[in-house]
């Protein structure tokens, strides 16, 4: 009896589709598989053993796998379709890391919505985004995929990215769902080490790494991804603390939990699982409702219900939830999408456009001595070495999905198509890796010319997952390449096109300016070469601190204040002032959370707080007059963070409460009203009890995390 919908509410509509399954039935609606997986994906498809299918690109593929759901097995309850669409399904968004230095949530999720729409028409009906795993340790690699090291950041653009994926009436009749990941504390995985344990206080899950996912949930995100490490000695999926004590009671979340790939059947790697049938009754007891590509569910919730080990009311419930998300998604109506309309709009120049406009914003300009840039390229002579200038694959970046490498523009190429009466040489130097450097190419091309470009950075095959390094230098020979430059005198332009920070000290007193291009995607070379020549003025600022060196590491800037804090006066033993400090290095970042440069010069005037005392309850006000002192437009972000003097915990000598990106014409000034919340400062006390504590609070406002103070408030309970 096949289902068919008819126009029941949900819930009535639910029931009777779960009457009539059976139990095999509903155990494949838990199952989510590849096309990687080693079993007749057609007949476990047509016999209603899987339930949904993901990493498949291609429209008609997915109606191949579709149809026989549809219309060959015995209910014919569609499959649902899952895909990493992280930063773009064909035209290809910056790095989440790149989008985060706009500090522009709302463009980010105007951009999303186009790749939303991208994905919708080819097929996809649920991206595994947002990722919000906060990120303070540049070595791991998927520290590309989130928006950096602060919660507050972070959680604003975690709502707008599922705003942006669940976002309505993009194709009719259908939508596509959000599935927010990994919960949790993926990002702090000891050494940067990808998948590597994490050990963190409940107190720090609570105040840095949950903020984000909450702020996905609040938004509406209909599902969850669980996590491969081990949290505090617990595999997070099979962690009842986050799963069900946190997610499901304490946060009220009832959507769909899919484990992360294979995840369930990792319990045994953890050593808590000593087959795949104790590695699924550990993940059925912590509520994760669907395995993704594991040997668990499907081959072992039967045997487990008849030893009585897990009753058939969680998997009712586990079916429920998956089957109010495919007709929540319109899937029993329309199964089917027009492969024809994703090609009318793949790449289309309003999406295209639509990327540029973001990617505008996702670059950071860090230096920019003697105001080498913007540079006139007219009449002028460019030298342009590097190997990832002439590379369209790697700007694209981890996760570029269906990135189409003919329609990606090479920076050298943007730039030979963007600059009219210039002369452009180019001399590639070296590979990404390779350990030649080819200096007497790139000294040819050096001489005379009027200034270089040097473009250096990462392929994309050394950020995203899996991909974590233990050395954050410019891999091969590009270091001696940039320094191979320096020597020349010419002045030069550092490009680095990355998919982390890198310790890119050493270079920085040799070069003029230094432009953190990130992975950019689609449109990353006109990006540069419209930056380069002034069409667009960077208004970028840092997501994440970058460091001097790996020593340093993790270094980020809502850290406590210590005991023995480096600016107070030490404790004198043995003749020497002890702090918290290095012998052989700073404290301090290279450049510092919310830093970035623009053209245009900026300046805070008047700081006025509403008043000197508030409650808890109230919100605080504060007028801020932003001034753009010199003769170029641009836009910048004012950034407020809060110090809490003495709290009955040690708290961050600042966090981030409050921001705003401002666009300025030349000479403007603005007066504009920041209205901070006391929750963003509220914390965790010692008995775990979130609390707003009375007391006085130091405010910093700015243009990055150094901000001064600009004032003081008390809270007075
Ligand atoms: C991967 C990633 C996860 C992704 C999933 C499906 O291993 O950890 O982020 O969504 O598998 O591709």
């Amino acid at each position: 009896m096949k289902i068919r919908y008819q126009n029941q509410s949900t819930p009535q509509f639910l029931d009777s589709i779960l009457e009539t399954m059976t139990l095999e039935e509903k155990i494949g609606q838990l199952v989510q598989a590849d096309l990687s997986w080693d079993v007749d994906l057609e007949s476990m498809v047509r016999s209603g053993a899987i339930g949904s299918l993901f990493t498949i690109k291609d429209v008609n593929l997915i109606h191949h796998y579709q149809d026989i759901a549809v219309n060959q097995s015995r209910l014919g309850i569609p499959l649902i379709i899952g895909n990493d669409v992280i930063h773009g399904f064909k035209t290809i968004l910056p790095i989440p890391l790149a989008q985060a230095c706009s500090w522009n949530p709302g463009l980010i999720e105007e951009a999303e919505r186009m790749v939303t729409k991208e994905a919708l028409y080819a097929g996809t009906h649920w991206n595994f985004a947002p990722m919000v795993d906060v990120a303070r340790d540049p070595r791991w690699g998927r520290i590309a995929e989130g928006s950096g090291e602060d919660p507050f950041l972070g959680a604003a653009i975690a709502e707008a990215r599922v705003r942006a994926y669940q976002a309505e009436a993009i194709l009719p009749g259908r939508k596509m769902a959000a599935c927010v990941k990994h919960f949790a504390g993926y990002g702090a995985a000891i050494g940067g080490k990808d998948y590597n344990s994490v050990d963190l206080s409940e107190r720090s899950m609570r105040e840095v790494y949950f903020p984000p996912f909450q702020a996905a949930l609040n938004a509406g995100c209909k599902t969850l991804m669980t996590a491969f490490h081990d949290l505090n000695a617990i595999p997070a999926t099979a962690n009842t603390w986050l799963l069900v004590d946190m997610l499901r009671k304490e946060w009220g979340f009832d959507g769909l939990v899919v484990s992360d790939f294979d995840a369930i059947g990792e319990l045994i790697h953890h050593g808590i699982a000593a087959d795949h049938k104790e590695a699924a009754l550990l993940a059925a007891r912590a509520q994760v409702d669907m395995d993704m590509m594991g040997n668990a569910y499907p081959f072992h919730l039967k045997t487990l219900l008849d030893e009585g080990k897990i009753e058939l009311d969680w998997i009712n419930c586990a079916v429920r939830r998956v089957l109010t998300l495919k007709a929540e998604l319109g899937l029993f109506e329309h199964p089917f999408v027009d492969p024809l309309q994703a090609e009318e709009i793949f790449l289309s120049e309003a999406h295209v456009k639509t990327a540029k406009k973001l990617a505008d914003e996702s670059i950071v300009l860090l230096k920019n001595d003697n105001h080498l840039l913007p540079f006139d390229p007219k009449g002028k002579t460019i030298a342009v070495v590097g190997p990832l200038a002439n590379d369209c694959t790697s700007i694209l970046g981890c996760w570029r999905f269906a990135g189409d490498l003919t329609r990606t523009e090479t920076i050298l190429d943007a730039m030979s198509r963007t600059y009219r009466d210039t002369t452009i040489r180019f001399a590639q130097g070296c590979t990404v890796t390779g350990e030649i450097l080819n200096a007497d190419s790139v000294s040819k091309v050096l001489e005379g010319a009027d200034v270089c470009v040097c473009v250096v950075g990462e392929e994309e095959s050394m950020s995203g997952e899996a991909h974590s390094r233990a050395f954050l230098d410019l891999p091969g020979q590009q270091k001696a390449l940039v320094e191979h430059v320096s020597k020349s005198g010419v002045p030069t332009v550092l490009v680095v096109a990355s998919g982390r920070p890198l310790v890119l000290t050493d270079l920085v007193p040799g070069v003029d300016a230094l432009l953190m291009a990130w992975h950019g995607g689609t449109t990353a070379g006109a990006v540069i070469a419209d930056v380069f020549c002034g069409v667009i003025n960077p208004s970028g600022h840092l997501p994440v601190s970058m460091p001097r060196s790996i020593g340093q590491i993790p270094v980020y800037y809502a850290h406590n204040s210590t005991g023995r804090p480096v600016e107070a006066r030490g404790v004198i033993q043995f003749n020497r002032e002890h702090k918290s400090k290095y012998l052989d290095e700073s404290n301090e970042p290279l450049y510092p959370f919310g830093f970035g440069l623009s053209y245009a010069h900026f300046k805070i005037g008047e700081v006025v707080l509403e008043k000197e005392s508030f409650t808890k309850n109230e919100q605080i006000l504060m007028r801020i007059s932003v001034q753009n002192e010199s003769n170029i437009r641009g836009a910048t972000v004012v950034q407020v963070y809060v110090r809490d003097r003495v709290a009955s915990v040690a708290r961050p000598v600042r966090q981030l409460v409050w921001f705003e990106k401002l666009t300025l014409d030349r000479g403007e000034t603005k007066k504009i009203t920041a209205a901070i919340l006391p929750k963003h400062f509220g914390f965790y006390d010692p008995s775990m009890t979130f609390v707003i504590e009375p007391g006085v609070y130091d405010v910093f406002v700015g243009f990055d995390s150094k901000a001064p103070q600009a004032g003081t408030f008390s809270i007075t309970g």
